[in-house]
């Protein structure tokens, strides 16, 4: 049973926390920074962990990529003049990395943090589309048990929250309940996950590799051949650069977006109200079972956002004539597809080549560079664009009832904790919001 509470009751929750937060300076991070210290002038500290080499430079990537960033522009506006005294007071750059145990923290500063942190937020992880599958171990599987490990030392600890990810869902179907994994679980009926299993499988790999006198690129492809990958902002991206117009996808399929500062509005809903359970609650904050989201809706409001928007040309700055979107909904079509419109062609041009000694050799090269790079793409993203599965939201539906919205208050606070994607208007939205944030921050 939750009980209601409202916005002041929510940002009251934060006054007096010492807050460490893992992963401030990624996407979700900084929006959560920059909302505990909008909403919460009087919240303690917040400790934010930082890959760096020293507290210099940690200090340094924080006013760079974290509160040197658009969105503390209120915040600034706010405290004026006294914005750099605000965050010196309020915000600590630790340098440190997850995939350490004790997060790389020197033993004075680990004493010193699990004696006051009253709450660990972690929103670090591998996020990367093609990453290495042992740094994608290390950061995601091995970070976050160095983080449990640390939360058991903090004795004043209210509330640990993780964000995890839909991708945990692998290619489930159907309606995917709220619920946590056991330790071990996998997808796959009968198949146990053994965490050391996995660790030798990296190091003989590595081993192997090492043995074989292999290049450190190699070693770094081997390493990526055995992760696995990632948004929708790649097509998105893909397109605007130009480098993509073939998308494998099923327009009628459910895709599931919600805006960033819906989920840091419902992380912080989540700790106020559970700071004091026991228990594990695990929340799906997500839109494909209240106002779901189909690619046709992202498909149509990209198309139009380009067609009144079109890139420009690196060259001479002149906008490009942009190519036709072509949508495939299987795997097999697209590559019957791709086979018949490039790799045929691309053959005869090998062949060519030979014959003519090598005369076409920078031409093939590079179209067969970019036949393998959309190959290679649409391979990974198989099955994340072709996902039938659809999340339940209960937990989240009841996390969302108990949050009493005052209009009237809200607009007079200015700001509210609201997470409801059913009012979101996905065409709207894709349109003037996402599309123009990700062309603007994303593709340079
Ligand atoms: N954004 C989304 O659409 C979305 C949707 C669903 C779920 N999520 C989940 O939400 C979480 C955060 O996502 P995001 O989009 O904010 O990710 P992001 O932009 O890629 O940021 C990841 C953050 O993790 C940090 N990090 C990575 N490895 C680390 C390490 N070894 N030690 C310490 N910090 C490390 C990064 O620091 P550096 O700057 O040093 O790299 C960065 O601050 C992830 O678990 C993601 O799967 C995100």
């Amino acid at each position: 049973m939750i009980g209601e509470l409202d916005a002041d009751a929510v940002a009251g929750y934060f006054r007096g926390k010492s807050i460490l937060i893992i992963g401030s300076t990624g996407f979700l991070g900084k929006v959560l920074v920059e909302k505990i210290l909008r909403v919460q002038p009087d919240v303690k500290k917040l400790f934010l962990l930082i890959r760096a080499a020293g507290v210099e430079s940690a200090k340094h990537r924080v006013e760079t990529e974290v509160t040197g960033r658009e969105i503390f522009q209120v915040l600034k506006e706010k405290h004026g003049d006294r914005f750099d005294d605000f965050i010196q007071e309020k915000v600590c750059p630790l340098a440190g990395d997850i995939v350490y145990k004790n997060l790389g923290l020197d033993h004075a500063k680990l004493t010193e943090l699990s004696k006051g942190i009253n709450i660990i937020v972690n929103g670090a992880a591998t996020t990367n589309f093609y990453e290495r599958y042992d740094v994608a171990f290390d950061t995601n599987v091995m970070g976050a048990k160095h983080i449990c490990e640390f939360a058991k030392r903090c004795n004043k600890l209210k509330m640990l929250l993780h964000v995890s990810t839909a991708y945990v869902a692998g290619e489930q179907e159907g309606i995917l309940p709220e619920k946590p994994f056991l330790l071990g679980e996998t997808l796959r009926e009968g198949v146990h996950l053994d965490i050391e299993s996995e660790l030798n499988l990296i190091q003989e790999t590595r081993r192997e590799v090492e043995a074989n006198c292999y290049s450190e690129r190699v070693e770094k492809r081997t390493m990526k051949e055995l992760g696995l990958k990632r948004t929708i902002d790649s097509f998105i991206i893909g397109y605007a650069k130009q480098a993509l117009s073939i998308f494998l996808v099923d327009l009628d399929l459910i895709m599931d977006v919600v805006p960033g500062d819906m989920v840091v509005n419902a992380m912080m809903v989540a700790m106020a109200v559970h700071s004091e359970d026991q228990g594990q609650s695990i929340y799906h904050v997500t839109s494909s079972l209240r106002n779901p989201a189909p690619y046709a809706v992202l498909a149509d409001s990209g198309g139009r956002y380009f067609l009144h928007n079109p890139p420009c040309s690196k060259k001479n700055g002149e906008p490009v004539r942009l190519s036709r979107m072509r949508f495939f909904r299987t795997l097999p079509r697209f590559r019957a597809y791709m086979a018949v419109k490039f790799r045929l062609p691309l053959e005869i041009l090998r062949l060519l080549n030979i014959a003519l000694f090598g005369a076409f050799s920078r031409r093939y090269g590079e179209l067969s560079r970019k036949y393998r790079y959309v190959m290679h793409v649409a391979e990974l993203y198989a099955p994340y664009a072709l996902f039938k599965g659809c999340f339940d939201d209960t937990n989240t539906e009841r996390l969302r009832a108990a949050l009493k919205a005052n209009k009237e208050q809200n607009k007079s606070r200015g700001y509210d904790f609201g997470f409801d994607p059913k009012s979101v208007d996905w065409d709207n939205y894709f349109y003037s919001v996402h599309i123009p944030g990700v062309v603007k921050y994303l593709c340079d």
